[in-house]
């Protein structure tokens, strides 16, 4: 196989063809029986946006990551991985019961619910596996990726958002408890990516504080885009899976939601330029993708 070392200068093009090659590289095609491979493979490399990798790079490269290994793409797949797998579970009956998922079935219609499940599991541990293995990285930076990465999932994490959108997201609720939902079941995972990304270039624990709150908007807003783009069919995804939810979306419309975005991404701006004066690519690119994005729901 070609090698697919990432080098921080390349264009955004040339980067999701790195993590696209990457993923391929960890989660190799397996023969018809193996049903939790095939499950693996096509949940994660189905195509997705890849932003959180994307960023990870992005963000490494900006702080001054200059890689000689795959190291750094490979805590980007991890991240990418764990989001894989948390696509599958939310899709699952017992939880969002969705039918389309990156314009294919879902991995449980395509799959059946158990192998669905299984491939969930084998995929969190493969993302661990992956920062174990990572190229060129220091014992105690992968530790700190592990550390970092298992929070995002965990009661603080993925788990926490899932658990209270099930419990509370069909009930009225306030303003707080949607954002505190946002915070665990999408910021951790984004602030995973961006902290993993200052571990691999070695930034100091100011600057990763700053990051965190960087990254705790971003997530804000990328939810609150997901939440508006709800009844579009472009998404490859059931339109309306929001109806009966109480998102921001559909408690205090479109308009104020809107506000509340650009309002997270001026704070993730604000943070990120704090954290890294001089190289701003990680905010160009924010901005554009975002920008973009927001064209296409008028
Ligand atoms: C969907 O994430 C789940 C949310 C946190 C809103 P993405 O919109 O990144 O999904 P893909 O990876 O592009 O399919
Ligand atoms: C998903 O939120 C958050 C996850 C961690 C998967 P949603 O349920 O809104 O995501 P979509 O709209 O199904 O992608
Ligand atoms: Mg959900
Ligand atoms: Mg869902
Ligand atoms: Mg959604």
């Amino acid at each position: 196989m070609k090698e697919s070392r990432y080098s921080a200068s390349d264009s955004i093009g040339l980067s999701l063809a790195a993590i696209e090659q990457r993923l391929d590289h960890w989660l190799p095609l397996a023969s018809e029986r193996e049903r939790v491979s095939l499950a693996m493979r096509e949940g994660a490399l189905a195509p997705g946006k890849r932003i959180r990798p994307l960023l990870l790079l992005l963000a490494a490269h900006d702080l001054g990551d200059t890689p000689t290994t795959n190291g750094t793409l490979d805590f980007a797949c991890a991240v990418e991985i764990i989001h894989a797998a948390s696509l599958i579970l939310d899709d699952m009956p017992c939880m969002d019961n969705a039918a389309t998922r990156r314009n294919q079935p879902t991995i449980h219609r395509q799959f059946g619910e158990p192998v669905a499940l299984l491939a969930v599991v084998a995929l969190v541990s493969k993302a661990f596996q992956i920062i174990s293995q990572a190229e060129g990285i220091d014992e105690k930076a992968k530790n700190n990726a592990v550390n970092e990465l298992s929070q995002a999932i965990g009661l603080q994490g993925l788990v926490q958002g899932q658990y209270q959108d099930i419990s509370e997201g069909h009930q009225s609720r306030s303003h707080e408890a949607i954002t505190l939902t946002n915070h665990y079941k999408t910021s951790t995972l984004f602030c995973a990516a961006l902290q993993m990304a200052a571990i691999a270039a070695g930034a100091s624990a100011v600057v990763r504080e700053q990051l965190r709150h960087c990254s705790f908007n971003l997530g804000q807003a990328f939810q609150l885009l997901d939440d508006l783009s709800d009844g579009s069919t472009q998404n490859g995804k059931d339109p309306h899976q929001d109806r009966d939810k109480s998102t921001l979306v559909n408690v205090f419309g479109t308009q104020k939601t809107e506000k509340q975005l650009r309002d997270h991404l001026d704070v993730a701006d604000h943070y990120f330029t704090q954290a890294c004066p001089h190289n701003q690519q990680t905010q160009q690119f924010i901005q554009q993708w975002f920008k973009q994005k927001l064209a296409t729901l008028r």
